[in-house]
């Protein structure tokens, strides 16, 4: 089986093919095919999502695959059932693969490893989101070409991104530089022999400048006195975006609080790539489905 539980470790051939096969499924004239006909793929989301499970399911479903969603809000994971009971159940069914979201770390691998049914990780708590870096990967190959020594600045609520972490590990192995720029009590320690912790200055002279959600539902203490200060010292402004260069653009892998992490007039400018990273998240899951199955 094909699993996907991460980027980390991951060699840019394999990356690649992922990437090179999300343009053929892009460019695929018709909006449906059957090739997946007959199989069974689970969408496991012990988390809440909008994008991750709805471009699955977009993918699944144009590639002709039966879906199943399943919402522990509705479960018996209310009831108590773990995560590792959930997915054995539904591999019991016969379901041919799953997609999963979930909050505890360092369990994946581990949960893969007693399944034998494909999983493809569509976040695990802090650790990796690899779809998205994914799909961010095809956003910034869409504008630039190759990745080989683009710069590209994550800013925000590092140490509780996921996000963060998956683009790192890609991008490094695609040859590309990261830097970090994130206020002390967001900053990833064990990430800084990665990648620099830069001014938010500096972060605004790369190729492209990626936002983050401040994650307010992962944050116990309160880490900001409020919005608008941290919009005041890491919100892209139209004030900060005015100085950065007239190449780079803006990336935010959403959902996004407009005004707080980047101002409301500047999600949808000219430069942003916020939509368009929506829209290529089904042609990448398409090739990451199609991968775990074939
Ligand atoms: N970017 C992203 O993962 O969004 P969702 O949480 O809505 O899936």
């Amino acid at each position: 089986e094909k699993h996907l539980l991460g980027l980390k470790g991951v060699p840019a051939s394999e990356i690649n093919a992922i990437l090179t096969r999300a343009v053929f499924w892009e460019q695929y004239p018709a909006k449906a095919t059957s090739i997946l006909q007959g199989k069974f793929v689970a969408n496991m989301f012990f988390e809440n999502s909008t994008r991750t499970r709805f471009s699955f399911e977009m993918a699944q479903k144009r590639l002709g695959a039966q879906v199943l969603n399943f919402a522990a809000a509705v479960s018996s994971v209310q009831k108590g059932e773990s995560i590792y009971d959930t997915v054995r159940t539904l591999e019991s069914m016969g379901i041919d693969a799953g997609v999963i979201r979930m909050k505890p770390e360092g369990v994946l691998q581990t949960l893969a490893e007693k399944v034998k049914i494909p999983l493809i990780n569509a976040g695990d708590g802090n650790n990796e989101h690899p779809t998205q870096a994914l799909l961010d990967f095809y956003t910034m190959k869409k504008q630039f070409g190759d990745l080989k020594g683009l710069t590209v600045s994550i800013i925000g609520d590092v140490k509780h991104s996921r996000v963060a972490r998956s683009n790192l590990w890609g991008l490094q192995a695609l040859g590309a530089n990261v830097k970090f720029c994130a206020p002390p009590n967001m900053q990833a320690p064990e990430l800084v022999e990665f990648a620099p912790y830069v001014s938010i200055e500096e972060a605004l002279l790369s190729d492209v400048v990626m936002l983050l959600r401040v994650q307010l539902e992962r944050h116990e203490d309160g880490l900001f006195n409020s919005a608008a200060e941290y919009r005041a010292q890491y919100g892209l402004t139209v004030e900060r975006a005015d100085k950065m260069q007239p190449h780079t653009i803006i990336m935010h892998p959403a959902p996004v609080n407009r005004n707080v992490e980047i101002d409301d007039e500047l999600v949808e400018c000219d430069r942003s790539r916020i939509f368009s990273q929506m829209a290529n998240g089904v042609p990448i899951r398409m090739a990451v489905i199609e991968r775990a199955l074939s």
